[in-house]
């Protein structure tokens, strides 16, 4: 069993990485973002509430993605046995800590945090260039920019945190994906 975060700023790779990851090595994907967007497809209240703070490259409210993290896990228990793939999971101190909890009530942890590092004007055009296509009310340039504004704020802290734990992989997130998971494979193949 391995649990694995998948880390880095909006449009660095975590979801594509996490495609190659699911296929390699067989875990259970968990993405906070599609989650919520699924939400949001179904007008649920949550949905609704999310839809607030996502338009605006806001995060949603610690409480309610704990909450919504713990549900998902509870409702996943058979799937989850080979191991997590948390992919935009946690973005705060206390998500990460709430994280760790959870993960001991089961008896396991985070194993690894893969950093995908990629710079701003990169993340940028990606998202811009997804947007035109992706229906995304979040994929636009000033969106991204401030959702990268949030990333650096609230998130990117997490990366010291992980590092003190020895837990941090970075990964240059530049190249091509098939690329880049050869990297991170690399890195897993020697935690
Ligand atoms: P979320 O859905 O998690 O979005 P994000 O972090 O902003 O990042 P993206 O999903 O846009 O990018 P990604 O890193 O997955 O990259 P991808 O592989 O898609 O969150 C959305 C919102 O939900 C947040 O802003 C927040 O409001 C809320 N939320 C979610 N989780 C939350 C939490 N825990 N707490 C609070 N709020 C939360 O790649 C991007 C593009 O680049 C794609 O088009 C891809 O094809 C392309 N690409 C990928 N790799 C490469 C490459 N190597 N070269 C060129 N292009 C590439
Ligand atoms: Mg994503």
């Amino acid at each position: 069993m391995i649990n694995i975060v998948i880390f880095g700023a909006p449009g660095s790779g975590k979801g594509t990485q996490s495609d190659k990851l699911i296929e390699h090595y067989h875990l259970f994907h968990i993405s906070t973002g599609d989650v919520l967007r699924d939400h949001m497809r179904r007008g649920t209240e949550l949905g609704m509430v999310a839809k607030e703070y996502i338009d605006q490259g806001q995060l949603v409210p610690d409480d309610l993605i704990i909450d919504l993290l713990a549900q998902v896990l509870d409702e996943n228990k058979e799937n989850t046995t080979q191991g997590v793939i948390f992919d935009g999971y946690p973005r705060t101190i206390p998500q990460a800590e709430a994280l760790e909890g959870m993960l001991a009530e089961r008896g396991t942890q985070v194993d690894a945090v893969v950093g995908l590092e990629v710079p701003d004007e990169e993340l940028i055009k990606r998202i811009v260039l997804r947007g035109e296509q992706s229906g995304r009310a979040d994929d636009n340039e000033d969106t991204a920019r401030k959702r990268i504004e949030v990333y650096y704020e609230q998130t990117s802290p997490l990366k010291a945190y992980y590092q003190e734990q020895g837990k941090y992989l970075a990964i240059n997130g530049m190249g091509t994906i098939d690329g880049i998971f050869e990297l991170i494979q690399h890195e897993l193949d020697n935690i």
